[in-house]
């Protein structure tokens, strides 16, 4: 498989429809790590190690000398937002990363400026930004999306795009009809259907183009038939929902373990307070509800409480997300668990995790853009479920079951590039070494 891998050459161009906290914060930290002002702590694409071959070869390289990836220094950002601050100023606004840090990468970051958004604020009620595109259908909004990235790629001499969504979390919606086939969505794309939402337009525009769609908010975006169905056509990765990053990353790691010991659980309630531009979009209840949903299938995808009611089936499990601008980037959670172990007696967790929302996210989007990338490289196309290790609600083929335990992800992340480079699958079942044993003696 390994010879079939297009080499990452040439200039790769990272897009991103939004260019606020999370997406600043990446550009901001490539532009560091380039000039040695910092390490890429959190993304697997620049730090991490994959094992090849039996634990007795000692083979441990890092993920980037394993699979070809894009080189930092061959990546070029851009993206659209609804505001027009170029990404210093956004990145000075959001106030994620200290004042000092963006002056030094200062120049880099003024050069890189919005194009107009794809907006409608019945998606997102809390944002009044003015940089928006103005047609008469959505058909035409989706070829200026395609004409801004033709013109992106030639103007920066790129040899490949990829796009990840960091905007706003729009409102919750369903599918409906238009979303079914590809017919009927550019129906509605030319009829100006109310249920195709913007964010639908960029990954249409990503899509028909055959460019890698990543999203990174909850949004349905890219998770209808009609782009799926399109991903295939056009020999497209896509992948979403939602970057799983603070409390979501916390109950992941936590609730496969209490499950691996047999322990029960009767209750998780998760609250946060986060004063960003994020949470105050997510200050509407339209908003919320796309954010809660994606929250909350994460435990009873994980637990099953069907194949196992006594441990899991009166599991109450409760998300709250609350605006407090005093904090900005900085969310606080609390997370109370009450377990049952032995004998049904009771027993109580409590998480207390004060972290930084767009630190923790924006190595995932490193992460995805790259990976996506090796995916098209690699003629991989449609949901690459080899990527939910990201996402706080993977999309799959529909049917599937979503798998949120973040080891099992990562195992299935590590065997996909072990699989890609012509490695052997690692299983962790251990026999041979026994007989390797028996025969050196
Ligand atoms: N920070 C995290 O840990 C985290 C985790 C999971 C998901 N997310 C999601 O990632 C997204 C970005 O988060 P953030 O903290 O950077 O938020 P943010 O509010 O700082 O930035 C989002 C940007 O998107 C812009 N925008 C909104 N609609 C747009 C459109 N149609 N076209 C172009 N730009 C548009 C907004 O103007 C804003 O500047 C949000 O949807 C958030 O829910 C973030």
């Amino acid at each position: 498989m390994q010879n079939t891998i297009e080499k990452a050459e040439g200039k790769l161009g990272i897009l991103t429809p939004g260019l606020g906290a999370v997406a600043t914060t990446l550009i901001a930290g490539v532009a560091a790590v380039k000039k040695d002002l910092a390490q890429p702590v959190g993304s697997l694409t620049q730090m991490g190690n994959i094992r090849l071959g039996k634990r007795t070869e000692n083979r441990n390289p890092k993920i980037k000398d394993f699979v070809p990836l894009a080189d930092l220094n061959d990546i070029v950002f851009g993206g659209w937002d609804v505001y027009c601050d170029n990404v210093f100023e956004a990145a000075m606004k959001a106030k994620v990363l200290e004042p000092m840090l963006l002056h030094a990468v200062k120049a880099e970051l003024e050069a890189i400026k919005p194009m107009k958004a794809v907006f409608d604020k019945s998606y997102i009620s809390n944002l009044d930004g003015d940089h928006i595109k103005q047609a008469a259908t959505k058909v035409d909004l989706a070829r200026e999306v395609m004409d801004d990235i033709q013109n992106f790629k030639e103007a920066n001499d790129c040899s490949r795009i990829v796009i990840v969504w960091c905007g706003s979390t729009e409102k919750y919606i369903e599918t409906s009809e238009v979303h079914e086939t590809i017919a009927l969505f550019e129906e509605g794309l030319q009829q100006n259907d109310p249920a195709i939402a913007p964010s639908m337009i960029y990954a249409y525009a990503a899509i028909k183009l055959g460019i890698p769609f990543m999203n990174g908010a909850p949004n349905l975006t890219c998770d209808i038939p009609a782009l799926i169905q399109l991903a295939k056509e056009t020999n497209t990765p896509i992948g979403g929902k939602d970057f799983k990053t603070g409390q979501t990353l916390m109950k992941t790691i936590l609730a496969p373990g209490l499950q691996a010991r047999a322990l029960g659980i009767k209750g998780w309630f998760s609250t946060n307070i986060l004063g960003n531009r994020d949470g105050y979009v997510l200050d509407h209840p339209d908003n919320f509800k796309t954010k809660e949903v994606s929250k909350l299938s994460v435990l009873e995808d994980i637990l099953q409480p069907e194949t196992n009611p006594e441990l899991y089936g009166d599991l109450y499990h409760k998300v709250r997300i609350n605006y407090y601008p005093p904090h900005g980037d900085n969310k606080e959670s609390w997370d109370n668990i009450d377990i049952f172990g032995w004998l049904g007696y009771s027993m109580q967790i409590k998480i207390n995790f004060l972290c930084r929302d767009s630190i923790l996210a924006a190595p995932i989007v490193l992460d995805l853009a790259l990976f996506s990338d090796l995916a098209k490289r690699a003629g991989m196309s449609g949901i690459q479920e080899w990527l939910s290790f990201y996402f706080k609600s993977p999309q799959t083929l529909p049917g599937l079951r979503p798998e949120h335990d973040i080891f099992k992800q990562l195992l299935k992340m590590q065997n996909t590039l072990r699989h890609l480079m012509g490695e052997d699958l690692i299983t962790h079942l251990g026999l041979d070494y026994d007989e390797d044993l028996v025969e050196a003696l």
